[in-house]
């Protein structure tokens, strides 16, 4: 949104689109904007299509969208698509618009629940609906409910509208709406999907906070049925109160309006480049963008509504971290940024002369957590396997039971939580919709809840008591690699505070602390296995309809995570085994065909695993040996062996798992998959 600022329609669109970008991994189904007609009041000119961003800038080309006319205030929107409601079409891309003259046109992340409720509303009013999606009801019911308001002669403004639009929605949106009757201004609401506003001007900005205005009296509507569905008008006293007590966000010390650009986004990525200044919106606000100045909203009154400022912050990301580099992907550079990304986790916190570990953001909670009944990790994905994987570790030094939870099925059992449990949510981007969705179960129960996150100022981290971040640095591919080791180092870390000063663990302390300094060094040995892994691949692994992963004990989570990371990216049936359950049915699908990738370094269950193996190789399988160096066993048994450092067990995961995100990546490239964007997946699944 530009204020004053000279552009034309050319570069707006070159904005939209290089944002969109940066977004795309998020999701990829199919790409849209909307930018302003000629006219102050025209309709928008809205293109869209199905396919990556890439067709959307050649459709942009091809249907000559005129770059020249100049704009001193211009709105455009735009969006990526991760289908829910409708295959990827054009009619279902994004935006959507409220009529032929497009007169309210919207971009929507999330699900709105009771959008055939409110379709069946609408096409009783007389509405057609172009779309088979849930946004679609968003544009249209803002035109009813401007036209209803209209037709009592009312003239809400477009925060007001808009907040009497979110009444009526149930589910989870991050949202964008764009008028003809509203030009030049620009509406972004969230609830339960992320969005943040970045502001870039040459303005001294006289607050650098901004208060948040409730309104004073309830706007909310009757309840809504098929046969009963009055939206409320806007009524004359809140409208006048509204207008009295906003609050600016923004405004320059001196008294002439300066030029100021605002971007509406769901992730910092997209962004980035223009500024470093943003500020997060949280659960029902309703950002307004009028003449130049940031607006923020309550789109309702709650009791106990804390949050009443916002605050501009200041990104630490840096363009180049969201660039891919000389490398082929974003997956194969977040591979290979893991010898600096797990270093980036335990910078300033661990202490590797005097074996201490300090997390400032647990500090003061560490007394609470050491006294709670019992640990729950909950987690999605990736995230879970990280939990996996450190479960046994957390369990071993701070003697308290530790289960760990994929957050849908946490919430499907609606799992008991008591006031004395500690609950870790482990999150990459923070805005996993089941895992935020658990977060809210449990923190209407009043556990203490910890969030382990990579992405500063997401939902997860604000919303949990304390945490943990992990630093890892934006993760664009969307099979995540250095998120999990980041997440494994992180959670190691929790485990180490809380047992700081146990006497009877120290040694054990010693050892892993030891070990951690030396893994960021031992994933820079590991990673030169590539070229082995590279024709191993091409050479043996190509054309297997099926792949088999085994491991034990603290290597189950690294055969699960590496099945994953096959499934993900290669289309490839694989499935992680734990070893003792082999003899119990999967040794069935054994044969001289069927690959299989085992982890046999060196820990106490070393020799089941040998075993396990052994039951493969008398049945003519040839598997592949994850294993550290001086195996015992005859080669000839074995299709290879993929030699990595040793390093103490509970941390053995964070190297062995290096060889399998190496094998999913080659496998993919061999197979033509583009790696960074396979097929019906999204990086951040913020819908449920
Ligand atoms: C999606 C991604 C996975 C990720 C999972 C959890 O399914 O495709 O790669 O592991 O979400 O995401 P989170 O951001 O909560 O770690």
């Amino acid at each position: 949104i530009n204020f004053l600022v000279d552009k034309t329609r050319g570069e707006i669109i070159d904005t939209l689109i290089d944002g969109l970008e940066k977004l795309e991994y998020r999701g990829y189904d199919s790409a849209g904007i909307a930018v302003d007609g000629d006219h102050k009041n025209d309709a928008a000119i809205i293109v869209k299509t199905p396919g990556k961003v890439e067709n959307l800038k050649r459709k942009v080309n091809d249907e000559k969208v005129p770059r020249s006319t100049v704009f001193d205030n211009h709105v455009g929107i735009a969006h990526t698509r991760w289908a829910t409601h409708g295959p990827a079409t054009v009619i279902n891309s994004h935006p959507h618009r409220s009529d032929p003259m497009g007169e309210f046109v919207i971009v929507h992340n999330g699900i709105i629940s009771n959008y055939g409720v409110l379709r069946t509303f609408l096409l009783k009013k007389g509405f057609t609906f172009e779309s088979d999606t849930d946004t679609e009801v968003i544009a249209k019911l803002f035109k009813h409910i401007y036209d209803s308001n209209l037709d009592e002669g009312l003239h809400p403004d477009l925060n007001q509208l808009t907040k009497l639009v979110l009444s009526e929605l149930d589910g989870s949106y991050g949202l964008l709406v764009k008028s003809s009757h509203f030009p030049g201004e620009a509406c972004g609401a969230r609830k339960g999907s992320p969005l943040l506003v970045g502001v870039k001007t040459e303005r001294k900005l006289k607050v650098d906070f901004v208060d948040v205005e409730y309104p004073e009296t309830d706007t909310t509507s009757s309840t809504i049925s098929n046969e009963n569905f009055l939206l409320p008008p806007v009524s004359q006293q809140s409208e006048s109160n509204l207008r009295t007590s906003q609050s600016r966000a923004f405004f320059s010390e001196d008294s002439i309006p300066m030029p100021i650009e605002f971007f509406f986004a769901s992730d910092a990525a997209s962004i980035i480049k223009h500024t470093k200044k943003v500020l997060y919106l949280q659960d029902d606000d309703i950002a307004h963008i009028f003449d130049g100045e940031l607006h923020i909203h309550r789109a309702t009154k709650k009791k106990n509504d804390e949050s009443t400022t916002r605050t501009i912050e200041t990104l630490e990301m840096e363009l180049n971290q969201i660039m891919k580099g000389p490398y082929q992907h974003f997956m194969q550079k977040e591979i290979f940024e893991q010898t600096e990304s797990t270093f980036n986790t335990m910078r300033g916190r661990v202490d590797f002369e005097n074996h201490k570990i300090t997390l400032g953001g647990l500090k003061s909670w560490l007394p609470t957590i050491r006294r709670c009944r019992r640990i729950i990790m909950i987690a999605c994905g990736t995230s879970y396997h990280s939990c996996l994987a450190t479960r046994s570790i957390f369990e071993e030094l701070t003697d308290i039971p530790v289960s760990v939870e994929l957050a849908s099925d946490f919430l499907d059992r609606k799992s008991p939580v008591f006031r004395d449990d500690t609950i870790i949510f482990v999150s990459q981007s923070g805005e996993t919709a089941d895992s935020i969705l658990a977060l809210q179960y449990c923190l209407e129960r009043g556990p203490l809840t910890i969030g382990v996150v990579n992405t500063v100022g997401s939902s997860i981290s604000r919303q949990t008591h304390c945490g943990v971040h992990i630093n890892a640095g934006p993760e664009i591919g969307v099979a995540s690699t250095k998120a999990y080791t980041s997440q494994y180092i992180a959670l190691v870390m929790v485990a180490l505070s809380l047992s700081n000063d146990t006497i009877s663990k120290v040694e054990r302390h010693k050892e892993i602390i030891d070990g951690l300094q030396k893994i960021p060094q031992q994933i820079g040995q590991v990673l030169k296995l590539e070229d082995k892994i590279k024709q191993l691949c091409k050479n043996q692994l190509k054309d297997k309809k099926s792949l088999l992963l085994l491991g034990r004990g603290f290597q189950f989570a690294t055969a699960l995570e590496g099945a994953l990371k096959i499934k993900e990216i290669t289309y490839t049936h694989a499935e992680g085994v734990l070893a003792g359950e082999l003899k119990h049915g999967v040794l069935a699908l054994v044969d001289e065909q069927l690959p299989i990738i085992a982890f046999a370094t060196r820990d106490s269950l070393f020799p089941n695993v040998m075993s396990a193996i052994e039951q493969v190789t008398a049945r003519k399988g040839k598997p592949i040996l994850v294993c550290n160096e001086g195996i015992e066993i005859s080669k000839d048994k074995l299709m290879t062996t993929l030699e990595v450092p040793e390093t103490v067990d509970c941390l053995q995961g964070l190297l062995n798992v290096i060889p399998v995100q190496l094998i999913s990546y080659w496998l993919a490239v061999d197979r033509g998959i583009n790696v960074d964007f396979p097929r019906n997946l999204a990086k951040s699944v913020t819908v449920t």
